[in-house]
């Protein structure tokens, strides 16, 4: 089994699908071309048939970004089909991902159809998008909730019609992440002709496992995962990129060395590019992305991460792209991060008995006010100066 995690990114199609995250065709531009620099295999560009915008939004990328598979969404019809064709075909490495969903509830209310009619639609998506392009992705919508050996019916005869990736997606993020892993461990070892393709998660956020449920099915064979810069996406989100990629990278020892080729220096800047384009801020503690994700206030914290930065660091901020740690000074932080400051800013030959003096003061400072800046410190420490 190959060691290579395929990076399949969706910003551009499951992404924008969040409330507010509508991008023009030049921002989509932009956000693909960052994702190449990124390092992303396939860009999942858009949803050809749900607007002619999203079309012209597809055929834009397909010409004008190279060196990535493009890949664009169609339901099991042969109008989304021929749509999402035209929205790949001058795509340097096109992809065509069709789906429908397995599940009793999807087909029996959102299709009105029985099992044995999506098992033909999904067999005749899979010929009619085979009939445009070699490399074809089937998903079964729903298939966390769909029955296991249905789910493997349908598979097999996606791949028997010539689908070369066969994606899982926890559509609406109920897994947890030990049943993933059971369901894609079950789909390998019951899927006849499984081996021959790459098998795919696409994990939603609703319970917020939805790292937790991707990394799982890794674990087990998975070797696609499908992400967005941010988690963004429908409702509570898509599996986040940078959390992925970082947990691979920085437990390596767990995953055996299963690593992207994704250049995780050009994570931060993706994620700003994505937070400027969409308007969606990602929260101050969000990990990897976060204003605060290597913030320390504690004051035990930032004497520790001043005597060695592994301490509370569990990779460098730069290896993702900040410039640096920050040590926010605030009523938590001790007279080691304080004297650390003092020293940044060019006091660093006070006596113990100044500085002791100097941090009363800054302490009471910080019960007064809610963020104490540089310029709070310099003006305490020329005060008490101007007392000698
Ligand atoms: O969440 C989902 O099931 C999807 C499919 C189209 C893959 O986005
Ligand atoms: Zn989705």
């Amino acid at each position: 089994m190959s060691d290579r995690l395929i990076i399949f990114d969706t910003t551009l199609r499951d992404g924008e699908q969040s409330p507010g995250a509508t991008m023009t065709e030049d921002e989509k531009i932009e956000v693909a071309r960052q994702l190449v620099k990124l390092g992303v295999d396939v860009i999942e560009a858009g949803f050809p048939a749900a607007s002619p915008g999203d079309l012209r939004a597809v055929q834009r990328i397909s010409r004008e970004v190279k060196g990535v598979t493009i890949c664009a969404l169609a339901r099991a019809n042969q109008q989304d089909i021929d749509a999402a064709w035209e929205g790949v075909r001058d795509a340097e490495q096109p992809r065509i991902h069709t789906f429908i969903a397995t599940s009793p509830i999807h087909m029996e209310y959102k299709l009105r159809k029985t099992p044995e009619q999506v098992l033909e639609a999904a067999r005749f998506a899979v010929r009619t998008a085979k009939r445009y392009v070699s490399d074809v992705e089937f998903s079964a919508e729903d298939a966390t909730r769909s029955d296991w050996d249905f789910l493997c019916r349908v598979f097999a005869a996606a791949i028997e019609e010539g689908a070369t990736t066969i994606n899982i997606p926890d559509t609406v993020g109920y897994a947890v992440p030990h049943e993933f892993a059971e369901l894609v461990r079950y789909v390998t070892e019951h899927t006849p002709g499984i081996e021959k393709v790459t098998v795919s998660v696409h994990c939603h956020n609703d319970l917020g496992l939805a790292t937790a449920n991707t990394l799982a099915a890794i674990r087990v064979g998975a070797r696609q995962a499908e992400v967005t810069i941010n988690g963004i996406g429908e409702r509570a989100g898509n599996t986040a990129l940078e959390e992925v990629v970082m947990a691979l990278h920085v437990r390596r020892d767990v995953f055996g060395g299963i690593l992207p080729r994704v250049v995780t220096e050009q994570i931060v800047p993706t994620s700003k590019l994505v937070q400027r384009i969409t308007g969606i801020q990602v929260q101050p503690n969000k990990a990897i992305v976060g204003a605060n994700a290597f913030a320390h206030e504690a004051g035990i914290h930032q004497d520790g991460m001043l005597k060695h930065r592994m301490t509370y660091e569990i990779m460098t901020p730069q290896s993702v792209g900040w410039e640096a740690s920050r040590l926010v000074l605030g009523k938590h932080s001790g007279r080691a991060g304080f004297t650390a400051r003092l020293k940044e800013l060019g006091y660093g030959d006070l006596s113990r008995e100044r500085i002791e003096q100097l941090y009363q003061r800054f302490i009471d400072l910080c019960d007064r006010k809610k963020t104490v800046t540089d310029a709070d410190i310099i003006a305490i420490v020329e005060d008490q100066l101007a007392q000698v």
